[in-house]
């Protein structure tokens, strides 16, 4: 699977089979259907975008936000596709479309074991801040809790230009 054709589309109610195929390829603790249903049915102050690839779904991600706060609900990409860049791709997007709206600051949380995850997110600004404690009630893993802060500063603009013209370069190479 090349990464070249991905295309980052809003997430419908047509796409909630696929998406809930790959939330259960990937999470111990996956989503329901009506929870993703619940979750896109909120126009105002909820953004969820899916990745296709050609005609498949490939992975997605979901963002909240209260006042000037947001809070990346979840993130997943089918392991089938994995180190494409779609991950990043599906954050860029969101992450713009945050401080494009005004958002300040962005938060999320993620298994302390989830290095990949981890590694993603520190390339995109994001720094751990804390931790809750056996949050994950299906092996009472720890969630260490990350900020990225100032998303529309420069510095934050920056660096995400920087990781999409890294993208577009390894388009070109594949
Ligand atoms: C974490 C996760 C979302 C990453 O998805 P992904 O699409 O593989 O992520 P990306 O491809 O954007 O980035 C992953 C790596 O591939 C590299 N990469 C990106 N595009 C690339 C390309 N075209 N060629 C080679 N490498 C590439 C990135 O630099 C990155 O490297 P790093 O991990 O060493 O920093 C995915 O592994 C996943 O779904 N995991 C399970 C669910 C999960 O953990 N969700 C997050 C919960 S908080």
């Amino acid at each position: 699977m090349s990464g070249l054709e991905v295309k980052i589309e809003a997430m419908h109610r047509r796409h909630l089979a696929a998406v809930e195929r790959v939330e259960r390829e990937l999470s111990a603790i996956p989503w329901s259907k009506s929870l993703f249903l619940q979750e896109i049915s909120r126009s105002g102050d909820r953004y969820y975008r899916v990745a296709m690839c050609r005609r498949e779904l490939v992975g997605f991600v979901g963002m909240m936000w209260v006042a000037d706060e947001a809070h990346i609900t979840n993130l997943g990409v089918s392991k089938r596709a994995w180190g494409k860049g779609i991950a990043s791709r599906l954050l860029l997007d969101a992450l713009d479309h945050a401080s494009d709206g005004g958002i300040k600051d962005c938060t999320l949380e993620v298994r302390a074991g989830n290095l990949r995850a981890q590694r993603l997110y520190f390339r995109f600004g994001f720094v751990a801040v804390g931790v809750r404690r056996a949050y994950y009630h299906n092996n009472d893993e720890d969630a260490i809790i990350m900020w990225a802060y100032d998303l529309a500063s420069d510095r934050e603009r920056n660096r995400r230009a920087g990781i999409a013209s890294a993208l577009e370069v390894r388009k070109g190479d594949g």
